[in-house]
């Protein structure tokens, strides 16, 4: 194979080897035509959770998945009218659509941090395109970057960042656009732009009717952080619990305790399976008969951090239960 350390150049025989990679839970780095992608298998999330280990993000945010076209998108997720328009308008290319999971959504829980909707995009470039050809399923894949850190616009950008954790780099040479996708909130009526990106809002307001959501409101410039709600279950949440009340359901990891689980995250104290596990155990305990939800103590090193900064924020103890539609 050409190429140095983990970039490859992107021939038909490292495309197949990269999507052979994926289906074996690996992570890929690949070329789109806005920046290098860091991916995964959409549908599995211990492959997903490696993305969130390698890139060192200290807390869950949703994943932007990578698909063919429009149709493949909606076996995952609803499509509203204007989200059609827009894809059809826009796709393949740098717009990015947050829309309503659907029941049989196949993506797991983690590539959305536990919230109704994903983020889809077709993006417009050979090697990607071949390569979700290749693999046969969407890629979830964040800029393949380190937290915190500049987006790679070049293969070599990917392995300064990242090195061996990218797993393996296909080159495409510098990304055309050079600049991140445009994210769009779809999933209503009117749609709400998250992220200025490729395509600059007038193009979509030629479309469909757009509001703004990250102009300034009021006096304040609205954070990043509060454009993007985050998952919180609608019963009470306790964390670092080592004595669930009665009636709670008791959410922990590893071997058998004191206190017996209701479910464990990972029976081996895997913090990568517990990670994969998290959102969709959450979920499922939100649904069950319980006053509440305790999580025992979670290790903090590695993924464990991510973790545990997610449920401090899915935290509802002690404020009162909420509706679930807030
Ligand atoms: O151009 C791009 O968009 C690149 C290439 C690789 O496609 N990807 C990228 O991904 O920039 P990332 O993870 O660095 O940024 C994803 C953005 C974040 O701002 C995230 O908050 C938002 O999309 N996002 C993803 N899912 C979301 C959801 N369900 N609701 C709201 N925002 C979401
Ligand atoms: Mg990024």
């Amino acid at each position: 194979m050409s190429g140095v350390g983990p970039i490859r150049t992107a021939d038909r025989a490292t495309i197949e080897a990269a999507a052979s990679r994926l289906k074996a839970g690996g992570l890929v780095a690949f070329p789109t035509e806005t920046v290098y992608g860091l991916g995964a298998d959409a549908a599995n999330g211990e492959a997903v959770a490696k993305i969130f280990a390698a890139k060192n993000r200290p807390g869950f945010n949703p994943l932007i998945v990578h698909v063919r076209d429009q149709s493949e998108a909606a076996e995952h997720v609803r499509f509203t009218p204007p989200a059609e328009k827009l894809a059809e308008t826009f796709w393949p290319g740098p717009l990015t659509l947050v829309l309503e999971r659907r029941d049989d959504c196949g993506f797991s829980d983690l590539v959305s941090a536990g919230l109704p909707t994903a983020a889809v995009r077709a993006p417009n470039h050979a090697i990607a395109q071949n390569l979700l050809r290749a693999a046969g399923f969407p890629i979830a894949a964040p800029s393949a970057n380190r937290s915190e850190s500049v987006s790679p616009t070049r293969a070599v950008h990917v392995r300064e960042s990242l090195g061996t954790r990218a797993g393996m780099i296909l080159d495409g040479g510098a990304c055309a656009l050079g600049l991140e996708s445009t994210v769009v909130d779809a999933s209503e009526y009117p749609v709400r732009l998250l992220r200025p990106g490729g395509i600059p809002i007038e193009k979509l307001r030629a479309i469909c009717e757009c509001a703004d959501d990250t102009r300034e409101q009021s006096d304040r410039p609205r954070s990043p952080g509060r454009m993007l709600r985050h998952y919180a279950p609608a019963l009470p949440l306790r964390i670092n619990c080592e004595n669930p009340p009665k009636g709670w359901a008791y959410l922990g990891i590893g071997p058998d305790r004191d206190h017996p689980l209701t479910k464990n995250l990972s029976e081996g104290g895997n913090l990568n399976e517990a990670a994969a596990n998290l959102f969709a155990m959450l979920r499922e305990l939100d649904k069950g008969e319980f006053s509440g939800i305790a999580v025992a103590p979670i290790p903090r090193e590695g993924l464990g951090a991510a973790i545990n900064d997610r449920l401090s924020r899915a935290r509802t103890e002690p404020r009162q239960k909420r509706s679930r539609s807030d």
